[in-house]
């Protein structure tokens, strides 16, 4: 049984995983900490929050407020990908739970204290949360059983700038002390995402014959991500970055290829700013840190979102 932490700037995508997480046969969500990244904060931990209630799961998983802003830079929301909301521009109701009054970090740091070589900890956000906890206390290293996270590009186009995908562009000196801190660390990069994580026209049309509350719940969220990319990246769908991760984390073999490579973020300012050097070669002879997924299962991804989404357990 898998004991997850999961670290989300909730939206749309953001929320799928959420959900995935609470319909896992084989793992339990213990808590959800939020992260400065999407959208505004507060609507950020809103969303989370809605998001346990639709899932049938409130007031059973605590939602914890962290990091309202990255280590040191300035970054931008990005409303225009996901609306104004961060889901869809449904303006959901607020949900009856609240959140806890405990900071995201202490809540990382106690959990993976408490139970040591127990707690899975997945990172769908920039990481500023998790360095702190780091910060705050280096020994959860080598406590934290794994470490998964969506972000990155494995030698491949960014999403937010040239090069940088935006999890680690918001933070890229918190993805850094990350990668760098001895976790055991699996990336799942934007490459990923765009060959095997994109649902088209003809899924999303099956996605909307379920017509099951989680169903419209998917189709909601990603109305805004869906025309976003077929506006701005001339693909017919929606990005699934946040729960193809949730899905590897939930059935390892959904990743087909992963490689143990040295990672290096790029934390400087400028048009490098948020890149993940993957030393292919080996130029940099520094000892691999990431557990890097090269090739994922398009079709076990989509029968794991399936089975959710038709209101069953994945
Ligand atoms: O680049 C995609 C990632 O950035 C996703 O996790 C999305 O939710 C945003 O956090
Ligand atoms: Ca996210």
């Amino acid at each position: 049984m898998k004991r997850i932490i999961l670290d989300t700037d909730t939206a749309g995508d953001d929320a799928v995983a959420i959900m995935m997480a609470l319909r896992a046969k084989d793992a339990k969500l213990e808590g959800i900490t939020i992260n400065c990244g999407n959208i505004s904060f507060d609507q950020e931990v809103e969303n989370a929050l809605y998001t346990v209630e639709v899932a049938g799961e409130s007031g059973k998983v605590p939602v914890y407020p962290g990091a309202r802003h990255p280590l040191l830079k300035e970054w931008r929301t990005v409303e225009e990908i996901h609306g104004s909301d961060g889901m869809g521009d449904s303006h959901f109701p607020k949900a009856r739970q609240r959140p806890e009054r405990k900071h995201a970090v202490d809540a990382i740091v106690d959990s993976i204290n408490e139970n040591p070589g127990e707690i899975t900890l997945v990172e769908i956000a920039p990481m500023t949360n998790v360095a702190l906890a780091l910060r705050k206390d280096p020994g959860i290293a080598k406590k934290v059983k794994e470490f998964y996270f969506m972000g990155g590009a494995n030698q491949y186009l960014g999403n937010v700038t040239p090069a940088a995908e935006f999890n680690i562009w918001v933070d890229p000196d918190a993805a850094s002390i990350v990668l760098n801190s001895g976790m055991p660390v699996t990336m799942v990069g934007w490459e990923i995402v765009m060959r095997h994580g994109l649902i088209g026209v003809p899924e999303l049309q099956e996605i909307g014959s379920m017509k099951t509350k989680e169903s419209e719940f998917y189709l909601a969220v990603n109305r805004q991500v869906r025309k976003f990319m077929e506006i701005e990246r001339g693909v017919d769908g929606t990005s699934c970055p946040d729960s193809i991760t949730m899905a590897i984390v939930l059935n390892p073999g959904v990743a087909t290829d992963t490689r143990e490579r040295y990672v290096e973020v790029d934390a400087a300012d400028g048009v490098s700013r948020g890149v993940t050097w993957v030393d292919e070669l080996g130029y940099l002879k520094r000892k691999p840190n990431v557990s890097v997924v090269y090739e994922a299962s398009q079709r076990v991804f989509r029968g794991m979102l399936y089975t959710m989404l038709r209101g069953g357990r994945v």
